[in-house]
């Protein structure tokens, strides 16, 4: 086992020009993690095949730029709301509360994705390095205005990422808002076990342990229903390649281009369980992700065919790595039948998230 330690060096500037800093974490059982205080994004995180050869194995950039200049959820901490509120739109307490709907407006649906125009994500957050016993990590703090994208409400967050000697990577987030408010934070980083240029992940292995989507329309926004995954593309409770089925005809794969879609994990509430694992038969790499969540959004990157290029000159294509986002169902203010978004003025919101990391 090595001693866990951090370094900490500048990250360069962000559109918005506030300075940004870059944390490289030594987890005492080997992993390393390379993560900003620009909205906590995971640049790097280095990790072992069965070789014990250590490759980066999520896609990020060399500095803020590559987020300032194109999709900018690359492995960044995701709020006030992560996913879609249908128009953007929802009623709280009896009164009707409208934000920005800029996503997917040109399809005629407009809605709120990722907490608006300028998200958490966007923000450079108080950081603070730390070693305790074995752990390495970083305490993120934020507050968000009252009215930020329209959202009511000041809130203060806090948000903990520690890597382990078990070579487990988990985040802890808490908020408190001074008025009730909408809450769902996730961690939207995107993995590809071959590494840096790796191509498409439709060859990793994915098992998700729900029996239930959440089905969208075609503006990916969920239609209120569950839909049992039995005999469908949708079903990963046994483990499947990614794209074993993932190009069969099929409305939801047509409406997301692929999996963009939202499972209901098949477990006791707030119980810290399995929400999905990914494995690369091609060099042994696992990942298990555990979460406090009730779903799972899998992402399949399947929109990101813009001209890109990410760190160590990768080209960023379709399908080039795979998102799992644990979180509350999308547009869940509009659905008071699931688990609810909304904290109370006073409350702390809680989850946790652990990305644990193997071989096999
Ligand atoms: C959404 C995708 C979206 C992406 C943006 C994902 O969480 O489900 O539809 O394109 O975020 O990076």
């Amino acid at each position: 086992m090595n001693k866990p330690s951090f370094e900490v060096a500048d990250f360069g500037k962000t559109k918005y020009g506030e300075q940004a800093k870059k944390f490289v974490l030594h987890g005492a059982g080997g992993v390393v993690m390379e993560v900003s205080d620009y909205g906590g994004k995971i640049i790097k995180v280095f990790t072992p095949d069965r070789d014990g050869k250590m490759k980066d194995i999520t896609v990020g950039f060399d500095d803020p730029s590559g987020w300032d200049n194109g999709d900018p959820y690359w492995g960044c901490i995701i709020g006030r709301y992560g996913n879609r509120i249908r128009a953007g739109r929802f009623t709280l307490n009896g009164q009707e509360i409208q934000l920005p709907a800029l996503n997917n407006a040109p399809a005629g649906i407009g809605c709120n994705l990722h907490g608006g125009a300028r998200g958490w994500n966007a923000y450079v957050w108080g950081a603070e390095p730390f070693v305790k016993g074995d752990d390495v990590g970083v305490v993120f703090t934020h507050t968000s205005p009252d009215g930020d994208e329209g959202f009511p409400g000041k809130v203060e967050i806090k948000v903990t990422y520690t890597l382990t000697a078990a070579n487990v990577w988990r985040v802890d987030y808490e908020a408190v808002p001074d008025k009730d408010t909408p809450i769902n934070m996730t961690q939207h980083v995107y993995w590809n076990f071959k590494g840096e240029a790796g191509g498409s992940i439709q060859d990793h292995v994915m098992k998700i342990p729900a029996s239930r989507i959440t089905p969208t329309d075609k503006g990916q926004i969920p239609d209120g229903t569950l839909a049992d995954v039995s005999g469908t593309p949708f079903d990963f409770r046994s483990g499947m390649l990614i794209g074993e089925r993932i190009n069969e005809p099929n409305e939801q794969l047509e409406f997301g281009r692929g999996y963009d879609h939202n499972w209901v994990l098949d477990k006791k509430e707030g119980e810290l369980s399995l929400a999905a694992s990914l494995f690369y038969p091609g060099n042994g790499r696992t990942l298990e992700v555990w979460t406090t969540e009730p779903c799972v959004q899998v992402y399949t990157a399947n929109w990101c065919d813009y001209n890109q290029t990410a760190k160590g000159g990768e080209h960023l294509s379709f399908r080039c790595s795979v998102a799992l986002e644990t979180q509350h169902a999308p547009d869940s203010p509009n659905h008071p039948e699931w688990p609810t978004t909304i904290v109370k003025a006073g409350q702390t919101y809680r989850t946790t998230t652990e990305f644990r990391f193997g071989v096999a």
